[in-house]
């Protein structure tokens, strides 16, 4: 476990450890997508790991997916992000935020402007979501044109500078768990005719693209992508191409110079060890639900330079220190994942108060 506690260079940046702070969707914005009054709090507390990737945040009202998610593309959303990455460097932490558009992924009852989702093509992903009303089907997206997808590309380029603007060290690209990006690679989300769909080159464009874009607008050093090859929930399938389409996909993604690759791994671990050999810059690693007891092995064995968790980083604001200690960690409460006010948010125990 203490090569996880050695530096490591990331983009542009010496990070201190080798942990990440999974990104966590915590729906506990504001309606107009200015982040919640406790954010600031909430992620400040776990400043001492080794970089925060902060929950899927939208580049544009159209990217919005869920109920009360933060954007990050108005002035009141620049200005409240850059009170949490204040407080973040305070306590001298790293905190990229995470640009997610939910794609089909998004029910009008949850976005400020209350359309028809958008993705590549009009086919629902056969799924309910949270509303306020309740749970709710997700109804039939609408197919974005080419210049809409163009103009997506543009919105996730506005997105990354206004989240510099705020003060953040860097962007992570939502290209995983079945949203927009990943709706793009998926034959069975996507039926395109243009030069966004058919072949593996063509529905890999638009990551591609947008990667390009970021990096152009703020530095490929302070750019970074998301993925996890082999979702299969939510009517994505990326079907008998999809390792190729991620092989190509990373070496095209490789020659950017990006900061990381974070793959949230799906369990394909051939697939794994050749996107480790294609992919010659810091490779962050997520494996659901990891024991405690397998925490650091990915580092140590060489697979990954950075190992991200999330439920005990979210239950755990003392993760580091508990770790270092070989203390026993908060259990997650699941019933205040999405929501709600500083109940499982800020106000799980670190081992200090505990023992108060
Ligand atoms: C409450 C919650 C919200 C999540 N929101 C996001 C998100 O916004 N973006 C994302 O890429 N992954 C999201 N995830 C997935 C996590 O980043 C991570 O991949 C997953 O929890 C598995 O890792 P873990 O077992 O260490 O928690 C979320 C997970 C949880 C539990």
């Amino acid at each position: 476990m203490s090569k996880l506690f050695t530096t490591v260079d990331v983009g542009r940046y010496v990070l201190p450890n080798r942990l990440v702070m999974a990104p966590m969707t915590r729906s506990r914005a504001e309606f107009d997508g200015t982040p919640g009054a406790l954010a600031a709090e909430y992620y400040a507390q776990r400043a001492e790991i080794g970089l925060i990737v902060t929950e899927g945040t939208q580049p544009s009202d159209d990217g919005q997916g869920y109920l009360t998610t933060p954007g990050i593309y108005t002035d009141a959303q620049i200005a409240g992000w850059r009170k949490i990455v204040s407080a973040v460097h305070d306590k001298g932490g790293h905190i990229f935020i995470q640009l997610m558009h939910a794609g089909r992924m998004s029910h009008p009852d949850n976005t400020p402007h209350h359309r028809q989702g958008v993705a590549p093509s009009a086919i629902a992903p056969g799924a309910p979501m949270f509303t306020a009303k309740g749970m709710q089907d997700i109804p039939t997206p609408r197919a974005l044109t080419t210049e809409e997808v163009r103009q997506t590309v543009r919105d996730f380029r506005h997105a990354a500078r206004c989240a510099i603007e705020a003060g953040a060290d860097g962007v992570e690209i939502h290209g995983a768990n079945a949203y927009l990006i990943q709706q793009f690679f998926a034959p069975s989300a996507n039926i395109r005719l243009d030069e966004y769909g058919g072949s593996i080159e063509n529905r890999a464009r638009f990551a591609v693209e947008v990667a390009a874009a970021i990096a152009e607008e703020i530095g490929a050093d302070r750019t970074a992508i998301r993925l996890s090859p082999g979702t299969a929930m939510w009517g994505i399938d990326e079907g008998p191409e999809g390792s190729d389409l991620y092989r190509y996909l990373v070496t095209q993604l490789d020659k950017l110079d990006l900061a990381y690759l974070h793959i949230m791994h799906q369990g394909n671990e051939a697939l794994l060890a050749d996107i480790r050999k294609l992919w010659e810059h810091p490779l962050i690693l997520n494996r659901p639900s990891r024991p405690r007891e397998e925490i650091g092995s990915d580092v140590a064995s060489g697979l990954a330079d950075l190992e991200a968790y999330g439920q005990a980083v979210l239950a755990n604001p003392d993760f580091i220190a508990r770790l270092k200690a070989g203390a026993p960690f908060n259990a997650a409460d699941r019933g205040t994942f999405f929501g709600g006010n500083a109940q499982g948010y800020t106000d799980y125990p670190t081992i200090a108060t505990a023992g108060a």
